[in-house]
């Protein structure tokens, strides 16, 4: 039996369409896009071709795409390069207790430079109430970072709404959609975003490239330095395979993105029920309908998220017990945390999504494998024997 690959939030297979797009990049059309020879010059229009195309699966214009190395790169523009443009303005940045690394360390290192930052809470399911950021926000607000689809949850945002708070206030708009691009229609005029963060690597494109949207008029400074690449706004030369790559895969999803849902949505669906129908104390974390249609995170009472991940990888399925960032450490979520979950059932959860990749066959046998998984480790947990 094949390896089950249930972790697309973590990373996505570049697809076959993509490599083949990328590849003359790498050795036939090689020129530094900065150089004013031909085979330069074909790289510069090529990155041009993928600005227009990542621009349309956004609704922007070309000219708003700064391309970059991927999401972090991109979250840390956003929000370090608005605040050394504003802080004149302001030192008050608003973001939320849920976002991903890439923001939250983002916010701290602002924080150690003399920024105030308030992360907001969300709701037992999830979810960032507008009034809250609305009520947040004072006159030394400068920027308002929330993300659009969280990576452990999938629980999307209502960024809409919120952006009627900061567009009264005349606060810029940042989101984090680096998990929602791809798999959810993302408009930043339908949302009213200022800037918007993206990465190839979650929608079937390669590691290590990215974009940041920075709507016309927005003031931001640059964060690296250098030959003046990106109109100044990101220096060093660009990724030309890559971003090709990121166009290409950008180009496949407005094509594919709403069959897909369609398709992965009811695979989601049984997926959580069967578990919680099949395994006592097991629960659904975050909103069953507001949620990525790739998405089921559940927590397990007794059982340690980390033992089930291993013994599932033992029968050939790989799954995560967080956000990949963070398997290294095994503190629980923060966003669990934050959602108000017990640290114990934190400890006790496991996200599973699905992609272009996934058949029905493989929930099935999810379905099969994980019960006997959790009994076993039930039998031992220590968890369950100082309960009785
Ligand atoms: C919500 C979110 N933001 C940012 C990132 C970081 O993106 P990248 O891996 O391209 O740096 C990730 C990746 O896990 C993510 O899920």
């Amino acid at each position: 039996m094949g390896r089950i690959y249930l972790d697309y939030a973590a990373t996505t297979p570049v697809h076959p369409e993509v490599v083949k797009a990328m590849l003359p990049y790498f050795s036939e059309v090689f020129g530094n896009p900065s150089a004013i020879y031909s085979c330069g010059q074909e790289a510069a229009a090529a990155l041009e071709e993928a600005r227009v195309k990542v621009a349309g699966l956004i609704g922007s214009r070309s000219e708003e795409i700064v391309f970059t190395s991927g999401g972090t790169e991109a979250d840390n523009m956003a929000l370090i390069g608005v605040a050394n443009a504003m802080h004149s303005r302001g030192n008050h940045i608003i973001t939320t207790a849920i976002e991903h690394h890439a923001i939250i360390e983002a916010a701290r290192f602002l924080e150690k430079n003399g920024f105030e930052l308030t992360y907001l809470g969300v709701d037992d399911q999830g979810i960032v109430d507008p009034d809250e950021v609305r009520r947040a926000i004072t006159d030394k607000t400068i920027l308002v970072s929330v993300m659009l689809a969280n990576n452990e949850l999938g629980t999307i945002q209502p960024l809409a709404e919120i952006s009627r708070a900061t567009r009264q206030a005349g606060v810029y708009l940042h989101t984090d959609a680096v998990q929602a691009v791809g798999r959810i229609p993302v408009n930043v005029d339908e949302l009213g975003v200022d800037l918007l963060s993206m990465s190839a690597h979650k929608l079937y494109g390669p590691k290590g490239a990215g974009a940041l949207y920075i709507r016309k008029g927005v003031r931001m400074e640059p964060i690296t330095h250098g030959g003046g690449q990106e109109r100044t706004r990101r220096s060093g030369t660009q990724n030309v395979a890559g971003i090709v790559g990121l166009s290409r895969a950008v180009e496949l999803a407005g094509q594919e993105m709403a069959a897909e849902a369609e398709r992965l949505t009811p695979l989601r669906d049984r997926l959580i029920q069967g578990i919680l129908e099949g395994i006592d104390h097991s629960y659904l974390n975050g909103h069953a309908v507001k949620r990525l249609p790739n998405n089921a995170n559940l927590s397990f009472d007794f059982v340690e998220g980390e033992s089930m991940c291993l013994n599932l990888d033992l029968k050939g399925i790989c799954v995560s017990t967080g956000s990949a960032c963070s398997s290294s450490n095994l503190e629980p979520s923060h966003v669990l945390l934050a959602m108000g979950v017990p640290s114990q059932l934190a400890h006790g959860s496991l996200r599973f999504t699905l992609g272009k990749w996934t058949e029905p066959a493989d929930i099935d046998r999810v379905l099969e494998a994980l019960p006997p998984i959790v009994a076993k480790l039930r039998a031992m947990s220590p968890l369950l024997k100082n309960r009785r």
